[in-house]
């Protein structure tokens, strides 16, 4: 079986098929590029390029193999272990490490000469600036390169984008893209080209800044380390015990797909909480539960993790990227979804007592969440995008410490 995409211009459907284990991208495309199931990496040792497979989580799949050659496209595949080094990394960059012997001083002297390439083929606030931040905290330049301005807007594909951003010797790229598999196949493309940019045929770091409904591997971490945090787990990220809630647009979400992964791989118990029309009762494959009843089991949780609906990823909603709140043929009603699903007060009180409240950002307040509960004593929003940096220092760090090995 075979998949296609036409990176940098979708124009056809796309679907992401988290419980088998493959992204199948349909689209209509000259000049396509296609991947083989299973087929592996030329030039790329272990790797293979595939979504998520079955046995996400328990270190089966090829997550671990691609982080093994400094890239992190998905927490599928990743095992507790690899999970564990990399929070217990960002533990350090926090700052929040039991002896402190890391010298903050030195971290500029971990990516010094890098060069970053943040290449966003899609909005982004926080993953974004995030990224530059973590990055020029390591010492790396960082490069960003966005659709608007770029060769990207003249047609040209995100691997031809790619291959020719590795060319100029940069040392990372991290992506989003609105195709889920956009950055498993620049990976594969760099890794067939290697030996046409670079003499060693050097394999550049990618990362995953979010593809499509697929998955958000960062956000899925720093919203672990978040849990971690506040429950009292940095030793170990044994999340063992603790029920989390996401809630909203499951069927749209990466971050949601990334955090049943992670946070089912460290112990935790998820449950997706939504109306059938955005949380399909197939997502129970990756390893969580479903319910339609909020209400019911708001009371159950320790954390409640609140998406934004995206509408822009809905029929009706949008194609172009653009937000159309209320032309979605999965929410009938903005009004009514936020009397059922959304975090007002009234639900906040149920919450258990030191029961927390997240939220990947853009909060749309009043769409899902109150600004009550947004600004709430409760409310980890904020530290989730303050362990963001970290969680990406040492993604960065991994990852381009682990390319440069394999040069
Ligand atoms: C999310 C994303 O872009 O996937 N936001 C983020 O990265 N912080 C969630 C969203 O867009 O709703």
């Amino acid at each position: 079986m075979k998949f296609a995409i036409r990176a940098g211009r979708v124009q056809g459907f796309l679907f992401t098929s988290a419980w088998w284990g493959w992204v199948y991208l349909g689209e209509r495309v000259p000049g396509v590029v296609y991947c083989s199931m299973g087929k592996r990496i030329a030039g790329g040792g272990a790797g293979v390029v595939r979504g998520p497979g079955p046995g996400h989580g328990q270190g089966s799949g090829d997550g671990g193999a691609l982080f093994a050659r400094g890239h992190l496209l998905q927490l599928a595949g990743l095992s507790a272990k690899e999970l564990r080094a990399i929070l217990g990394r960002a533990r350090v960059f926090a700052g929040h490490d039991a002896d402190g012997s890391d010298d903050p001083k030195a971290w500029r002297e971990r990516l010094r000469g890098k060069v970053v390439a943040n290449l966003f083929f899609e909005d982004s606030t926080r993953t974004r600036v995030s990224f530059a931040v973590a990055a020029e905290r390591l010492g790396a330049q960082v490069i960003n390169l966005t659709s608007v301005g770029s060769s990207i807007s003249k047609g040209e594909t995100v691997a031809d984008t790619a291959l020719n951003v590795a060319a100029m010797g940069v040392d990372g790229i991290v992506m989003r893209h609105k195709s889920s598999g956009a950055p498993h196949l620049v990976v594969r493309t760099l890794a067939e080209r290697a030996h046409s940019y670079d003499d060693a045929g050097r394999v550049c770091s990618v990362i995953n800044a979010g593809d499509g409904r697929h998955e958000h591997p960062t956000q899925g971490l720093l919203d672990i380390y978040t849990i971690a945090e506040r429950f009292d787990r940095l030793d170990g990220f044994d999340l063992s015990g603790l029920t989390v809630g996401i809630v909203g647009d499951i069927a749209s979400s990466r971050v949601a797909r990334s955090g049943i992964v992670g946070l089912g791989a460290l112990g935790a118990k998820v449950v997706c909480i939504g109306p059938p029309t955005l949380v399909p009762r197939s997502i129970e494959a990756m390893g969580c539960t479903t319910t339609h009843d909020l209400d019911g089991v708001i009371g159950k949780l320790d954390a409640v993790n609140v998406l934004r609906i995206q509408f822009e990823r809905h029929d009706g909603g949008g194609g172009g990227g653009e937000k159309m709140p209320g032309a979605s043929n999965a929410v009938a009603s903005v009004r009514e979804y936020y009397e059922v699903y959304g975090l007002n007060s009234a639900r906040l009180a149920k919450l258990r007592p030191g029961a927390i409240v997240m939220h990947p950002g853009p909060i749309n307040r009043g769409v899902e969440m109150s600004s009550e509960a947004a600004d709430s004593g409760q409310s980890m929003v904020l530290r989730q995008v303050r362990h963001g940096v970290a969680v990406r220092m040492a993604v960065l760090e991994m990852c381009l410490n682990a390319s440069a090995q394999g040069r």
